[in-house]
């Protein structure tokens, strides 16, 4: 069989992050949460931020889902330590992607999870400080 065809069609990058998972896991107090959910597959993403002044200092994830939503996950926890909450707003799914060296055109639809989830993570944080 070949080896794309052994890894579903993943490449290197994505295997690594959905075999060994960047940041998953909970947090205690977290300063916000996003939670989504694909209502396709049922697949769900819970992201928690912890914010300082204006930038997210740590992100931790819990992914009930495929490798490609996993990965994603995992990748997106990466981009989003360090950045600015308005950054962190400009995340597209096709940059998560893009940034694992991309998905099979089948699995794109896994990465919106990680802007879903982002989106909702902010809006909380949002309602939280109101
Ligand atoms: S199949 Fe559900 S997110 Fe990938």
């Amino acid at each position: 069989m070949p080896l794309d065809q052994e890894n579903f069609g993943y490449n290197p990058t994505v295997m690594d992050h959905f075999q060994n998972p960047r940041n998953s896991g909970d947090m205690e107090n977290p300063s916000c949460i996003g939670l989504a959910r694909n209502s396709d597959c049922g697949d769900l993403l819970k992201l928690y931020l912890r914010i300082e002044g204006d930038r997210i200092v740590d992100v931790k994830f819990k992914t009930y889902g495929c490798g490609a939503a996993i990965a994603s996950s995992s990748k997106l926890t990466e981009m989003l330590i360090g950045r600015t909450l308005d950054d962190a707003a400009h995340i597209k799914n096709t940059d998560v992607a893009e940034a694992l060296g991309g998905l099979p055109p089948h699995k794109i639809h896994c990465s919106v999870l990680a802007q879903q989830a982002t989106a909702a993570a902010l809006d909380d944080w949002s309602k939280r400080r109101a």
